[in-house]
């Protein structure tokens, strides 16, 4: 039996929709409609993509989406000035700084960049005070890819409460918060990583999975209680033809778009996990497209919470 497959571009496609009326009800209320702002430092190409979604989105639904870039030679001081204009700006609900940051910038700057955003328009949910207030499971800002996550778990009616969840990774941005909101829900999380002993029996103990490693085809069926609900964070882009030969059989539709292009997009779960699993996220379109989706709806409560409903 093959895994249901969870469908992420059509429930983002469905989550923007809802956020229309609100978008357009703001702008009509305070003659502008909210804003989104975007730095984005030196030429990444998976982030220049990022972002061009993330502000394609955002001008589609109706907002503001400002893009201001900087080049790879910028110093820290000029970031975190755009920081500050945009901490400023009355135009301005939703501060992003895409990550990662150039490593000339050193090896804490993203930290640094993070803290100087005003925590009312931490739209990521980066800023430590709005890691706190999740923490403490008070209202905040949540990191969008976790959020996205548990949108797709509840409208696919996937039970949370009671659920044993294994998150495998640690981040910031997707584990830590991911347990955080699970765990709010009443699921049994258990965080694993890197150095976790006998990760794949105890990610077989999962009724809910989530991986989020960037590492291809980490998740084999080993690591897949059968029938578990299996998402699928990872994000990598292989130039390694090994790797694609690793994760799919010759004749296979994506080793043959590999053969064409030279690259592709792949998950952090072997594909052979679709015999085992009862539902999975595909990559793309599963996960990636939710990220985006809240972080628009994330734009939008900044709005309604800064300038405050009429
Ligand atoms: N880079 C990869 N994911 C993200 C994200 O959610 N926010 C930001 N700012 N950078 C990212």
């Amino acid at each position: 039996m093959s895994a249901r497959l969870l469908d992420g571009n059509a429930l983002s496609a469905q989550i923007r929709s809802e956020l229309q009326p609100g978008v357009a009800a703001f702008t009509a209320r305070h003659g502008r409609p909210p804003g989104l702002g975007i730095v984005l430092v030196g030429d990444d190409p998976a982030s220049q993509i990022y972002v061009r979604n993330k502000l394609k989105a955002a001008s589609e639904l109706g907002m503001r989406a400002d893009l201001e870039r900087l080049p790879v030679s910028a110093t820290l001081d000029e970031v975190l000035a755009q920081v500050a204009r945009l901490n400023a700006s009355a135009d301005h609900d939703g501060i992003l700084v895409q990550d990662p940051l150039p490593e000339t910038l050193g090896p804490h700057a993203a930290r640094i960049v993070f803290d100087t955003i005003d925590p009312a328009k931490d739209v990521d949910g980066f800023h430590p005070v709005n890691v706190g207030r999740l923490v403490q499971k008070r209202p905040t800002l949540v990191p969008g890819t976790p959020l996205g996550v548990i949108a797709l778990l509840e409208r696919s009616n996937i039970p949370i409460a009671g659920a044993r969840a294994v998150v495998i990774g640690r981040s910031d941005i997707v584990g830590k918060p991911m347990a955080m909101l699970l765990l709010h829900r009443d699921a049994t999380v258990t965080i694993c990583h890197s150095k976790t002993p006998d990760l794949a029996a105890i990610a077989a103990t999962a009724d809910i999975l989530v991986a989020a490693v960037g590492r291809p085809g980490f998740v084999t069926p080993e690591f897949v209680k059968p029938g578990a609900t299996v998402i699928d964070v990872g994000i990598t882009s292989v130039t390694d033809a090994a790797v694609i030969a690793r994760l799919f059989p010759e004749g296979h539709a994506r080793r043959e778009a590999f053969a064409r292009r030279g690259s592709l997009v792949v998950g952090d779960v072997h594909p052979a996990v679709a015999a085992v699993a009862g539902a999975l996220t595909p990559v793309p379109g599963g996960v990636g497209p939710l990220t985006v989706a809240m972080l628009l709806s994330n734009v939008l409560r900044a709005a309604e919470m800064v300038v405050g409903p009429a």
